[in-house]
């Protein structure tokens, strides 16, 4: 397996963003990044019979309306239906990855990329919220487009792209001049980009969507019971994203897996999150919670140099991935 074609870019050792993160927006300078530990966490062996059953009521819903001054889609291998199916016919044996919340930190991004190519992985796929809050949403994003891997939509994806607010009385006031900020660095065509990403993405035996199936500000959380996640009517592996607090469960309809972030967690260990599905033939997917370290200095300076609203949160996150506050609001 580990021989295996990987779409993620062979690491150079240096930072594909060292220019921007030393003052401009692009360039090609360099910066070397730490060395990556990772650890296994969980692993969970899925039950038989967890085969997609009811996907067709998500691909019911209304695709996104086309923006003609957007750059061709066939240049990034993005869908533009709601939810795309998986491409080609599958492997015999598959490995995908799926990450979620980057939230512009490129560093962690680069660390969980630079592990997920050790893994002969297959595909990857996002599962939202690659811009919002963070120190560098351009080049978080700019480095998702270059994997040309499946990207669904989150809600501050929506928020960036739509040029709205999250909903009042739900967040902190500061997240709105917080998204403002990225809103500008990120420019017209980056959030054309966002503003194209599907709501879902199926894949055999598989729905990725950002918050939950048909919400993308609706999380689903370790405390969620399980009735409400069966009722929202899904078969096999559903992943998502959202929360930030990774967790595996299974259930009568199959596993959810909310794969955490790869920006900052907010379980009390601030290790970026990904979840490895593998499978072979048409057989259960096998879900791995991941989780990947690196240097959180990265994005605490580049926060503070680039003076990014709503910070001190931020900085906050990434170094305890606790809440602030003892109400739990996504963010
Ligand atoms: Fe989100």
């Amino acid at each position: 397996m580990a021989d295996r074609p990987c779409p993620v870019p062979a690491p150079t050792g240096r930072s594909t963003y060292g220019p921007a993160l030393a003052g401009t927006a692009s360039g090609s300078a360099a910066t070397q990044r730490p060395g990556v530990g990772t650890q296994l966490l969980a692993s969970s062996a899925t039950g038989a019979g967890l085969e997609a059953r009811r996907f067709e009521m998500f691909e019911a819903q209304p695709e996104p309306s086309p923006q003609p001054e957007s750059e061709p889609l066939s240049s990034q291998a993005q869908p533009t239906a709601s939810t795309t199916p998986w491409p080609g016919a599958l492997a015999a044996a598959e490995r995908i990855c799926v990450l979620s919340d980057i939230h512009g930190n490129v560093y962690s991004l680069e660390a969980v990329l630079r592990e997920i190519r050790t893994l002969g992985c297959d595909r990857v796929v996002v599962a939202g919220d690659t811009a919002a809050h963070g120190p560098t949403p351009c080049e978080a994003v700019d480095l998702i487009r270059s994997l040309g891997c499946l990207v669904v939509r989150g809600n501050t994806d929506r928020y960036l792209a739509e040029g709205t607010a999250p909903p009042p009385g739900t967040r902190d006031p500061e997240q709105a001049v917080s998204l403002e900020w990225s809103r500008a660095q990120l420019g017209q065509d980056r959030l054309q980009f966002l503003g194209r990403l599907p709501h879902a993405v199926t894949l055999p035996g598989c729905l990725v969507v950002h918050g939950a199936p048909g919400d993308d500000e609706r999380g689903i959380w370790p405390e969620t019971p399980d009735a409400e996640i069966e009722a929202y009517g899904w078969g096999g592996t559903l992943l998502c994203g959202h929360t930030h607090r990774p967790f595996q469960r299974a259930l009568s309809c199959g596993e959810v897996v909310n794969v955490g972030s790869a920006g900052w967690t907010l379980d009390g260990d601030p290790r970026p999150s990904y979840a490895l599905l593998e499978r072979v033939g048409a057989g259960p997917w096998r879900t791995t919670l991941r989780r990947v370290d690196y240097d959180h200095s990265l994005p605490l300076e580049e926060l503070e140099r680039r003076q990014v609203p709503w910070r001190a949160a931020v900085s906050h996150y990434i170094t305890t991935a606790t809440w602030r506050t003892p109400a739990r609001t996504s963010p």
